[in-house]
């Protein structure tokens, strides 16, 4: 007769204590997950920007063609752009990310007709202005999202 009851009793003590380590597990895995969040941010976190000796070649082309009439040959010598090269431009972009400078220019460039040319070739004649601003080419391309280099910093 007293039996079933103390069993009841504890099974339902079981349960609960079962429910309290489900609880503490939970809490283990999501400050599992968030360590590993964090690692994986901080590794990529201020990355230098990469882009290949043959994009900037691509984006010679681009800039000859679209960018030169305003910018100048050197990208410092322009009669109706501002300088692109050299150390007035360095210091107003040193520090920032190159996802700014690109979304700058994505949305300005060229004035007349701003997000006139595809998201690849701002990228490719983005390493050319790099290229001419004494940054070394890499192995990886500058990819054609803006979005994709909010880590990557600009720095002189
Ligand atoms: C019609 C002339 C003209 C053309 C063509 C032109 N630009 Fe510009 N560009 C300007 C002017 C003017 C500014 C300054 C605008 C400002 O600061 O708001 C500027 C600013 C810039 C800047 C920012 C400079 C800085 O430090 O703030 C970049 C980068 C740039 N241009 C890139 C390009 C690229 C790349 C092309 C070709 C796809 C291009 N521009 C075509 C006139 C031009």
């Amino acid at each position: 007769m007293m039996r079933p009851i103390v069993l009841s009793r504890f099974s339902s003590k079981l349960g609960g204590g079962t429910e309290r380590l489900g609880d503490l597990m939970r809490r283990l895995v999501m400050i599992l997950v968030f360590l590993a969040a964090s690692t994986a941010g901080a590794a990529e976190a201020d990355k230098a920007p990469s882009f290949t000796e043959e994009q900037a070649t691509r984006g010679e082309d681009i800039y000859f063609q679209f960018c030169l009439q305003c910018h100048g040959a050197n990208l410092s010598d322009g009669e109706f752009g501002a300088p692109i090269r050299g150390s007035f431009f360095r210091g107003r972009w040193d520090g920032k990310s190159l996802a700014e400078l690109m979304t700058f220019m994505t949305e300005s460039m060229p004035p007349e007709d701003p997000g006139y040319l595809y998201p690849e070739e701002y990228a490719d004649v983005m390493a050319y202005i790099l290229k001419r601003n004494e940054v070394a080419p890499g192995d990886a391309e500058i990819p054609p999202d803006p979005a994709a280099v909010q880590n990557v910093i600009l720095h002189w």
